[in-house]
């Protein structure tokens, strides 16, 4: 059975949408079965679109992994500005610790 957490998306006008999110799934996968709409995602994860850039804060960037070269690649032609902790949200994979963080979302992908 898989562990299920709460995450919070923190939407570009400030509303929060709190949703359930299953340990193992992507924090893209997550938004996109929620309907946060400014979570794309065109390419469906395959780390060729960067429409599914998010916003961490310090605490949580620091419970994934450091973003790799090809991710750090595609954040560059991201459509909103990039901040310190940007991420592709297809990169991130939801674990245990994450339960009740914060994700942030651009205006526009
Ligand atoms: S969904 Fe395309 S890069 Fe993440």
């Amino acid at each position: 059975m898989s562990q299920e957490i709460v995450l919070n998306y923190q939407l570009s006008d400030g509303t929060v949408r709190t949703v359930d999110a299953r340990v193992g799934d992507t924090v893209m996968d997550t938004a996109i079965e929620n309907d946060i709409d400014e979570v794309v995602a065109e390419c469906g994860g395959n780390l060729i679109c960067a429409t599914c850039h998010v916003y961490l804060d310090e605490a949580t960037a620091a419970l994934f992994d450091e973003p790799d070269e090809a991710e750090l690649e595609m954040l560059e032609g991201a459509a909103a500005a990039r901040r310190e902790y940007s991420r592709l949200a297809c990169q991130l994979v939801i674990s245990k610790e994450l339960n009740d963080h914060t994700i942030e979302t651009p205006e526009r992908q």
